[in-house]
């Protein structure tokens, strides 16, 4: 067993409703394919790029060998790969990947969210809960998120969840077809206080239930 997995995080009230983090599932495929299929406009300009076409590489069938490399480097102690969920339906994943342990306990982290969800704290809440678990039981002192300049809502969610801008990183990922300049946005530990979690619902963005 690898610290912090598996494991489930929340609920937490959020505008959108009920939020929780679980690990991904083998029978995710269904929902992850539909929503993913039919969210391609939404997602497909802030990914990396993918080899072969947007439709073969969401079906249904492509999911079970993503499940097994996700749940092999999880079981690696590599990876926590999370299905976000909202009133117990599916609604989107976030993913702490590149775990590195020894003297850097570092990782990035990186999130999607349902496109008829959105705008409700989702992957606000999400981050806040993902991040305070991976410090307190994942043995990471620091996370890292890259998001590209023009993803407005994504700097949004967090700066909200209370990461800090520290640079740009130029021609940094091949997202949609080039490589793309990233602000690197993160967090350590020491910043936290008593937790994403908790400063969220001081805020009253969020509650726990
Ligand atoms: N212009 C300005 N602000 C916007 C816009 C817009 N077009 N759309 C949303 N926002 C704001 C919202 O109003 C909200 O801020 P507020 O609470 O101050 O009003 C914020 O952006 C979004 O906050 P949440 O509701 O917590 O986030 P949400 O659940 O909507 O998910 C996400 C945001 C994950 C970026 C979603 O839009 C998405 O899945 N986008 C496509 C994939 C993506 O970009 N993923 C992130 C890649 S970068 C990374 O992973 C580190």
């Amino acid at each position: 067993r690898h610290p912090g997995w598996p494991a489930k995080l929340g609920p937490l009230r959020v505008p959108a409703g009920i939020l929780a983090v679980r690990p991904v599932r083998l029978r995710d495929a269904g929902d992850w394919s539909r929503v993913r299929l039919r969210d391609r406009e939404h997602l497909e300009m802030w990914e990396p790029t993918g080899i072969g076409p947007w439709p073969d590489r969401n079906a249904f069938w492509s999911w079970p060998s993503q499940w097994l490399a996700l749940r092999g480097l999880a079981r690696r102690g590599q990876c926590l790969p999370f299905t976000i969920t909202v009133d117990g339906r599916f609604a989107g994943q976030i993913t702490v990947g590149n775990v590195i342990r020894a003297s850097l306990r570092s990782a990035w982290i990186g999130y999607w969210v349902s496109s008829d969800i959105v705008r409700g704290g989702v992957a606000t809440g999400a981050v806040a809960l993902v991040t305070d678990h991976v410090f307190d039981f994942g043995g990471l002192h620091r996370l890292e998120a890259t998001v590209r300049p023009e993803n407005t809502p994504s700097l949004r969610v967090l700066g909200k969840a209370g990461y800090r801008q520290e640079g740009l990183f130029e021609r940094y990922l091949d997202v949609a077809g080039g490589w793309r300049d990233h602000f690197c946005y993160a967090i350590t530990k020491e910043e936290t206080g008593d937790g994403l979690v908790s400063r969220l619902v001081a805020k009253g963005l969020a509650e726990r239930v």
